[in-house]
């Protein structure tokens, strides 16, 4: 076999990349952004990683989300915010339930290259290439925009930064203090509606005041008052994971540079394909997706050559079959999990199995259908005597009326009035809340059962 290098992805099967028909062009931007700066540094990716390992073993607990697709258009200062807030509020509530560290990892800064289900789209007998987000073409329909074009990686890339930027301002400069996180979730539990979640929220206060009262506060507790908040993204333009990977002096191992976390989607996770060569080779946490025809031998092969050394935190499989399907794909995949001994943090995205066409026409995806494949993921895993590591969104910070359901319930004729997903519909500030509080409880139950287990 021969040696793993940051090009060799390009001698194995590559599938839901574009083709640049304009080859020096592509190289141009190629060379442009290897000599830019990594976004992430190697250390940051490692630190990650110990803490994924923790949340394989139980001892932190995963809370991924963003964006389906990061947009050019909808780039904004606010945006970057409110999805940053949301996910603050939704970590505490989930430490709170899961009582250890909750880990902080966006689909953002670098969100934008995604798989499709066909080649091309077809309006009103037009067929034209489909759009592959925004680092690749444009959405509008015509022949220009939908044209792949090697030069918006480099907007991608300013985006990414800018984006990272805030985010890592916001994280340190007093914006994520707990005190402030949890002065917005009351106003959420406020609603008339939202009556489930005030006991919780009203017993954080008082931890919160006990923890003020003990002496422990923002001058004696650093932690407090700043947050650690990685990014992350499907690694799936090649071209553009080349360019930003570097070698680590410190460790003398690959890095991929274009975020914290690299996922392999569920479209490109070919043993022996493009995207599982490349992600083998460089030292970030890697996520998978494991879908409904995910085999068991694929995944043993695929766990060996994506975690060959079997380090703990390498390999996160982020389960994605649908609501009610858990109990049937799950098992024979954590068979093989346990079969090879393999070190692996389990992860639930309840998104990507659950979406469906409205009756308005929109693609949407039920609340109900989210949570009860979370509780699918968690009861899979009680049964199994597995651990669940943690669980990943598609959500953003914004009021959008994109997937049906929730306490401030969005139904099937409301999708049309704020649907700005440039992909997938996500879930809005007030849904990613209360599903966090769903799941807070679900982890707390979790937890009660297993330390009655140990006791007994
Ligand atoms: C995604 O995470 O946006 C995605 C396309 O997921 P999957 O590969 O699981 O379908
Ligand atoms: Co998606």
């Amino acid at each position: 076999m021969s040696e793993w290098q940051k090009s060799t992805w390009r001698q194995k099967p590559r599938v839901q990349m574009p083709e640049y028909t304009n080859a020096d062009a592509l190289s141009a931007v190629e060379s442009q952004l290897s000599k830019y700066p990594p976004l992430v540094f190697a250390g940051e990716a490692r630190r990650l990683k110990q803490h994924l390992g923790a949340a394989g073993r139980g001892e932190a607990f995963l809370l991924q989300g963003g964006d389906c697709a990061e947009s050019f258009d909808q780039f904004s200062a606010d945006a970057i915010r409110d999805t940053f807030k949301v996910m603050l509020q939704m970590a505490m509530v989930l430490t709170y339930g899961a009582k250890v560290p909750v880990i902080k990892v966006g689909r953002m800064a670098g969100q934008f290259a995604k798989p499709r289900s066909a080649p091309t789209e077809t309006v009103n007998g037009v067929e034209l290439p489909s759009y592959r987000g925004d680092i690749i073409n444009d959405l509008a329909f015509t022949e220009a925009s939908r044209t792949p074009d090697p030069k918006r990686m480099l907007q991608a890339y300013t985006q990414a930064a800018a984006t990272l930027n805030l985010i890592r301002a916001f994280s340190t400069g007093g914006y994520a203090d707990v005190n402030q996180v949890h002065a917005w979730t009351l106003g959420f539990t406020e609603g008339e509606k939202a009556e489930s979640y005030r006991e919780m929220a009203k017993r954080i206060t008082d931890t919160l005041d006990f923890m003020k009262a003990a002496g422990i506060n923002n001058d004696t507790a650093h932690t407090l008052q700043s947050v650690e908040f990685y990014t992350s993204h499907e690694g799936l333009l090649l071209e553009y994971e080349e360019a930003l990977t570097r070698l680590d002096s410190t460790s003398g191992k690959w890095l991929a540079g274009s975020g914290h976390m690299l996922w392999i989607g569920d479209r490109t996770r070919q043993p022996d394909g493009a995207h599982v060569e490349f992600c083998s080779g460089v030292q970030n946490p890697i996520g998978l997706k494991c879908g409904p025809t995910t085999t068991a031998d694929d995944l043993k092969v695929l766990m060996a050559k994506l975690n060959p050394e079997n380090e703990e935190g390498r390999l996160t499989l982020i389960a994605r079959f649908g609501a009610g399907k858990a109990g049937e794909h799950l098992p024979r995949l954590i068979k093989a999990v346990k079969e090879e001994g393999a070190k692996v943090t389990w992860v639930c995205d309840p998104m990507h199995g659950n979406t469906i066409k409205s009756s308005t026409g929109y693609k949407t995806r039920p609340f109900e259908s989210v949570l009860r494949e979370v509780r699918d993921f968690f009861a899979t895993h009680t049964a199994e005597g597995t651990i669940p590591g943690g669980v990943h969104f598609e959500m953003t910070g914004q009021d959008v009326t994109e997937c049906t359901g929730g306490v401030r319930a969005v139904t099937d004729e409301d999708l049309s009035d704020r649907y700005h997903t440039a992909c997938d519909p996500r879930l809005n500030a007030s849904q990613s809340l209360e599903l966090a509080f769903l799941v807070a409880e679900e982890v707390s139950q979790l937890r009660a059962r297993t330390s009655e287990r140990q006791a007994g």
